[in-house]
């Protein structure tokens, strides 16, 4: 076996409740000033109150000012923010857009470069302001990974910023902030966590550790997706959800995710759709392509989804599995086909092209694509 290192945030605090824990973390933090970062309509939906109603006594203010697949420029505009009110240290309370700002906020308190600069793997040079990760959707895993996603509008591109600066010093992880999420939020952050947890399963740097990890995320979220998207009140499927979301993060964090992550990128960079709307839409395609590479870990992946696979081929499993997603899928009503978000056909040769070039993701697939490969499965998507 090769070597293989793990890591997260720095402290899990989990469970109905978790968030009461937040004073407490603020104190052992000398955090005495937070920026609470969110969006506007988690402020609507009395999401926010469920954690400011907690924070008597504390001086803090609220950034309300990110958007769903967040560009640069909101990293930008709540890093001022921030040092305009000489906070100390960020509370994130929203899905991974919110997180990744936060994440951003923090590297911007401490360094003075430009976001540009430190695009890439270990390219921030200091650990900033303490963050505390609050999510509300289940969802990214962002919580408890060393990655801030940010869009670059321009070049039409979603951009990496890696670094374990990044990584929260606390996730807290409460069923209850996630009640709220509408039955599309939910479908679509259940979807990415669990293409986090296949890709992370079938990453050539997966390990035993990751691997426990995804199994059983997997194993939760198909029980408790449908359950958690038919009834967004049923908390047991929420904890059910975030806790697998919140898995699935540790493994991906660790053992990366692949090309199912690296296809979609072109879509939200350039279509702006919704980032677990992008990987539902190749998943299966992507799965397909990948499962000759690795039909034993297909078989595994059956036996997670709820498949018996005792009288099956290693080859009848798979296509069973990628059966499997497609279901989900649909029962979640996640529309099929690039066409139907109206991508121009003749724009998939250019999305192949920008595809291809993100080879910190493609590494760790099973099966190795070229442009033109990666130019098929877009075809066989639309
Ligand atoms: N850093 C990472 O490790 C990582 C991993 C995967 C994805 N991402 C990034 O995370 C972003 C997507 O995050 P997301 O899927 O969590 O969605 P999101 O944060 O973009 O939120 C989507 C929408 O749902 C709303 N919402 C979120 N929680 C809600 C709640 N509890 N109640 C009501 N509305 C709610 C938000 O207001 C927003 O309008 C993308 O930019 C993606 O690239 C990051
Ligand atoms: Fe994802």
């Amino acid at each position: 076996m090769s070597i293989s290192s793990f890591k997260i945030a720095n402290k899990l605090i989990t469970g109905e409740g978790a968030t009461s824990r937040i004073p407490e973390e603020l104190e052992r933090l000398q955090v005495k000033n937070p920026l609470i970062i969110t969006d506007k309509i988690l402020v609507k939906v009395g999401t926010v109150a469920k954690v400011t109603d907690l924070l008597e006594g504390v001086n803090f203010d609220i950034f309300d000012g990110v958007l769903p697949e967040p560009e640069f420029s909101i990293a930008e505009d709540c890093a001022k923010v921030f040092i305009k009110g000489e906070h100390d240290g960020v509370i994130a309370i929203g899905g991974g857009s919110a997180i990744d700002i936060a994440k951003a906020v923090s590297v911007f308190s401490n360094y003075e470069g430009s976001g540009e600069e430190i695009v890439g793997t270990d390219l921030v040079p200091a650990k900033g302001a303490p963050i505390i990760a609050v999510p509300t959707t289940a969802g990214t895993g962002s919580e408890v990974t060393n990655i801030s996603i940010l869009s670059d509008k321009k070049a039409q591109l979603k951009k990496g910023v890696v670094s374990d600066f990044l990584l929260p010093d606390v996730a807290i992880v409460s069923p209850e902030m996630t009640i709220s999420m509408p039955p599309s939020v939910t479908a679509a952050s259940g979807i990415d966590a669990l293409v986090h947890a296949i890709e992370a399963y079938i990453s050539i740097n997966r390990s035993p550790i990751t691997d426990a990890l995804a199994l059983h995320a997997m194993k939760l979220i198909a029980v408790h997706l449908p359950k958690a998207y038919t009834n967004p009140n049923n908390i047991h499927s929420r904890e059910m959800m975030a806790t697998a979301s919140l898995m699935a993060g540790m493994a991906f964090g660790n053992a990366g995710v692949g090309a199912v992550h690296a296809l979609a990128y072109p879509l939200g960079g350039r279509y702006s759709i919704a980032h677990g709307i992008s990987n539902a839409l190749l998943l299966p395609y992507v799965m397909e392509w990948n499962k000759i590479s690795c039909l034993e870990r297909f078989r595994d992946i059956a036996e997670a989804l709820g498949i018996q696979t005792g009288h099956l081929s290693d080859m009848e499993a798979a296509d069973q599995a990628v059966n499997r997603m497609r279901d989900l899928c649909k029962a979640v009503r996640i529309p099929d086909g690039l066409r139907s978000f109206d991508i121009p056909e003749d724009a998939l040769e250019e999305m192949a092209e920008d595809a291809s070039q993100i080879d910190r993701l493609l590494k760790n697939n099973p099966r190795v694509l070229t442009k033109q490969d990666i130019f098929e499965i877009y075809k066989e998507a639309y």
